[in-house]
């Protein structure tokens, strides 16, 4: 399963590719805005300045809803760097629009994905990557991790390529479920992913072996 990080924030963003276990970005309006970049020159900048950072698919959102704008505003996204992702929500003109730019060789990524059936429109269309929204299913006390089983048992008895970008993720056992479940792909803020590291049996045992330690010194 490949990390991709889910934040516009540079230092996050620096943070977790140190690791050396960061195989993407994903971004959205909300995630930029957060970060307080205003302007379309502003955006474009942003999002080159991430993909100099990282060597991996970096997800850059349209933010217009028609066909038209959304297929104008992808390919200049996707003239900033190789690794753009265009990232397209799951509507009617969204869905023509993933289709027009599979044709044209450039890379997808489906958004506000909170059904099966949405899930296989996408992959029709063709979509690099489609984005169920793990938490925020779970937020209206449904399980957001059976999306992410159920597309990947369709997924795999269709024989459809997209890849599923677990999305939304709010926590270390999100990660886990995702793995479990044959995400491809799980997009996460820094802290579930720093959260992997947790477990006090390590730090107990790590302080046992550094106090023995001392003791094979002269
Ligand atoms: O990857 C999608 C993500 O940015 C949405 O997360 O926590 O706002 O539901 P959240």
């Amino acid at each position: 399963m490949k990390f991709f990080i889910d934040t516009a924030n540079l230092a996050q963003i620096k943070e977790a590719n140190e690791l050396g276990i960061l195989d993407g970005v994903t971004t959205n309006p909300s995630l930029m805005a957060k970060e307080g970049i205003k302007g379309e020159e502003a955006v474009r900048n942003h999002y080159k300045t991430i993909c100099e950072m990282v060597d991996g698919d970096i997800s850059a959102e349209v933010i217009s809803t028609d066909f038209n704008g959304i297929v104008e505003e992808g390919k200049i996204l996707a003239a900033i760097h190789p690794n753009i992702v265009v990232k397209v929500p799951m509507i009617k003109d969204g869905v023509k629009a993933l289709k027009w730019f599979t044709d044209n060789g450039i890379k997808t990524n489906c958004t506000l994905v909170f059904s099966a059936g949405q899930a296989i429109l996408a992959a029709k269309a063709g979509a690099t990557y489609v984005s169920p929204f793990v938490g925020r299913i779970d937020d209206g006390n449904w399980d957001g991790m059976e999306l992410i089983g159920q597309i990947a048992q369709i997924y795999s008895l269709q024989g459809f390529k997209t890849q599923i970008l677990a999305a939304s993720i709010r926590s270390s056992l999100h990660i886990v479920r995702a793995a479990e479940l044959g995400a491809d792909v799980c997009t996460c803020p820094l802290e579930p992913i720093l959260g992997l590291l947790k477990h006090p049996l390590t730090d107990i045992g790590l302080a046992k072996f550094l106090e023995d330690a001392k003791k094979m010194k002269q």
